[in-house]
């Protein structure tokens, strides 16, 4: 098996982290082969907010548990507002990832969603553990959250579509779900 597939075989979602900060070459690294992922007629409808170090990720939840506590029909209302609940599961890096939806309309979750996954395998190539965070993506209209988002950088044009963690594991790579077999059909 070549490398590449066992880095893809092999990567799996932690949600245990150790506090120390990998190297920002690092970072540079995944960022890169974020970039370099595919998208809708090469729009590259993405922008990426990286919060490293703890203490700011920390404000990140703060907002996140705030905005949601605010809204009527948050889908994840419960999780979020649990106490032992993070954006990062004490993973110090957090990243945001958002589309411009009117650049790309039809194909921006897709480019977004991407980018993510080119992520996760070079963080997991490179030792770098990693976690997909959804609960972000649903307060784009909330009207306070959208102010913060404003601060963070991300263009008014934005929604977000998906945010990640990343820090070293602080526990075994844990075993992978079995994958559905039948999902595949091979016509010849
Ligand atoms: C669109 C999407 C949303 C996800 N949201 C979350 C999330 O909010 N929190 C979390 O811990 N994992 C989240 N995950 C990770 C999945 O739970 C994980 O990929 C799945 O259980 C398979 O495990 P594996 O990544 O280790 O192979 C998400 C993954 C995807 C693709």
């Amino acid at each position: 098996m070549n490398e590449t597939i066992k880095t893809i075989l092999t990567r799996r979602s932690i949600r245990k982290y150790k506090p120390e900060q990998f190297p920002a070459e690092i970072l540079q690294q995944i960022l890169e082969a974020g970039l370099y992922a595919p998208s809708a007629m090469g729009r590259q409808p993405w922008h990426v907010v990286v919060v490293r170090g703890l203490d700011k990720i920390a404000e990140v939840n703060r907002e996140v548990k705030a905005a949601t506590a605010r809204m009527k029909d948050n889908p994840y209302a419960d999780y979020v507002g649990s106490e032992s609940y993070t954006v990062n599961y004490h993973a110090p890096t957090f990243v945001i990832v958002s589309g411009d939806t009117t650049v790309s309309p039809r194909n921006a979750q897709f480019d977004c969603a991407l980018l993510l996954g080119n992520m996760f395998l070079a963080a997991h190539s490179l030792r770098i553990g990693s976690c997909w965070i959804n609960q972000l993506n649903v307060l784009n209209d909330e009207p306070v959250f959208r102010k913060y988002m404003t601060k963070l950088g991300i263009p008014k044009e934005n929604q977000i579509f998906g945010c990640a963690c990343f820090g070293y594991a602080d526990a075994p790579n844990p075993t992978a779900v079995a994958r559905k077999k039948n999902a595949v059909v091979i016509i010849e």
